[in-house]
Parts: structure tokens; C-alpha cells; sequence
């Protein structure tokens, strides 16, 4: 299977919807790659792999070696890496640093930063000089101690009218693609109409032009999630099965069994 490009995710837009999931590692990013479009290193592997309280404590580091390995892993979609807090607010220059740092590191096709009109200048600059750009816009959480929490984004007739003008910003200065997160249905539906990329949802209903999830949250890996993912599976409950099994065989000295030893040939 050939990789996807950007220019064909962009023609998507009106068309059939984009399918996107996180990914961290190569062999998850293996399993995930044949039924995507777009796999996105984000930066919720802070929480995620590395059991941090928020994504602000994220690296260029984390996010090359991880980006990396996914790309290592995938071979059909579209690898996007999160561009972490602090590496590309201060400038466009600074962002450009770090972005082509991480092109050039993990081979990714794209990167994605959060926030609409004041990083509009920014997405230009990249998106003028070959690096590809995924918005993020709505509930951004690399924003969450401005914001004040992960709460649902776009409630008031303010905060509907600036979210739809950061999306208008952002596509303007050249992102070939968005994400909106937690964010109220009509507002995702304004935003998905208003734009010519396409718009991906994550909490903001199935108005967008495709949907992207955690990966983690959609396999059942956390006892809580946010009210708009959907389990496909119960994986924390089966690693722990799996862990008890392995446990009482242990202990009881029914593992290993004979046809996992290696025995003298007579
Ligand atoms: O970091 C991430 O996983 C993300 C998605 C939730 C869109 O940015
Ligand atoms: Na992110």
C-alpha cells in the first residue's frame, strides 16, 4: 500500500470522511496503519505513555523518538507529529526550528500545532516553506491553565464567533487540515462549512469531515475517559486478566510448562 499524501487528504473535504487515530509506538502504529488515513503522534503521549498531569511537560525529544518509531511502523497514512508546548509559540522562526527538527528526525509528512488567530502568521511561515500544518482549535489543551479545564469549548455567542474566526485564520494562512476539539455540534458544523480543508473532530460531533481519537481511550485503557469516546474494547481489563493468569502460574509453578523449556537433545 502506497503512503497517503497531504494533497490527497485535502481532497478529501465534501468526500469520504478521514479516518485519524493517535499512535506512539512502531507496533501499534503497524496495527493501526492499514485502517487510517492519518495517524497523529500527538502530544496526549504525555499523559498517555508517560503518565504526566497535563501535555505541557512534553519534549521535542519525546516527540521525535516517538514521531520516529511511528513512522518506522506505518507504511499507507499520513504521519502527523504534535508540535509540543514551547517549541513554536515565541515565533514563526521558533517554530520553524523545531518543526523542520522534526521532519527531519522522524520523516513524518506534517506536523500540528494548537491555537487559532495569533498563530495564523506562524502556519503561513510553515506551510510557505514546505512543512505541512494541521490547526488545532476549540479546546486546546496545551491552553488548559488559560481555559481553566478540558470543559466543552464554544458555549457562548463569543466564544462560538472566535473559534470560528480562528478556524477562518488558520485555513487561510495555509493549514491543509484542522483539528477541532470539544467543541458544541453547531459550532463544529459552522466551522466544517466555513472552511475549504478538511475538518477533523475529536468531541465535536459527526459534522466534521472525519474524526480522530486516542487510541488508548477508544481500546479501554482508562477506567475514566471524556464523554465523547466511544470504547471499541476493554484491553485494561484484559491485560489485567492476563496479568492474573500469568501471576497464579507463576506462583503455582504451572509456568513455565515443558513446551516453553529448552530441553538437552539425547
Ligand atoms: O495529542 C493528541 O492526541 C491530540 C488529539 C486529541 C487531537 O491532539
Ligand atoms: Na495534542
Amino acid at each position: 500500500m502506497k503512503r497517503l499524501t497531504v494533497p490527497a487528504i485535502q481532497a478529501r473535504k465534501g468526500k469520504d470522511p478521514i479516518v485519524m487515530l493517535t499512535a506512539y509506538t512502531a507496533r501499534m502504529a503497524q496495527l493501526l496503519d492499514p485502517h487510517c488515513d492519518m495517524l497523529l503522534v500527538g502530544d496526549s503521549l504525555g499523559q498517555v505513555i508517560y503518565g504526566l498531569p497535563s501535555t505541557l511537560a512534553v519534549t521535542l525529544d519525546m516527540m521525535c523518538a516517538h514521531g520516529a518509531a511511528v513512522v518506522r511502523g506505518s507504511y499507507h497514512s499520513v504521519v502527523v507529529i504534535d508540535m509540543p508546548f514551547g517549541s513554536y509559540e515565541a515565533s514563526p522562526e521558533q517554530a520553524f526550528h523545531s518543526a523542520s527538527r522534526i521532519m527531519a528526525e522522524t520523516g513524518a509528512a506534517a506536523v500540528k500545532l494548537e491555537g487559532g488567530e495569533a498563530m495564523a502568521p506562524t502556519v503561513a511561515f510553515l506551510s510557505s516553506r514546505g512543512i505541512p500544518v494541521v490547526g488545532h482549535i476549540g479546546l486546546t489543551p496545551q491552553a488548559v491553565n488559560a481555559l481553566g479545564g478540558y470543559g466543552a469549548r464554544g458555549k457562548s455567542n463569543a466564544e462560538h464567533a472566535k473559534i470560528l474566526a480562528d478556524a477562518r485564520a488558520i485555513a487561510g494562512a495555509g493549514a491543509f487540515s484542522m483539528v477541532i476539539e470539544g467543541v458544541l455540534e453547531p459550532l463544529a458544523r459552522a466551522v466544517t462549512e466555513a472552511v475549504e480543508c478538511p475538518v477533523i473532530g475529536i468531541g465535536a460531533s459527526a459534522q466534521c469531515d472525519g474524526q480522530v481519537l486516542v487510541v488508548d481511550d477508544m481500546l479501554g485503557m482508562f477506567e475514566r475517559t471524556a464523554r465523547f469516546v466511544k470504547r471499541y474494547d476493554n484491553l485494561a481489563g484484559r491485560i489485567g486478566d492476563a496479568a492474573k493468569a500469568y501471576a497464579e502460574e507463576v506462583r503455582s509453578r504451572a509456568f513455565p510448562g515443558v513446551e516453553q523449556t529448552y530441553l538437552p537433545k539425547d
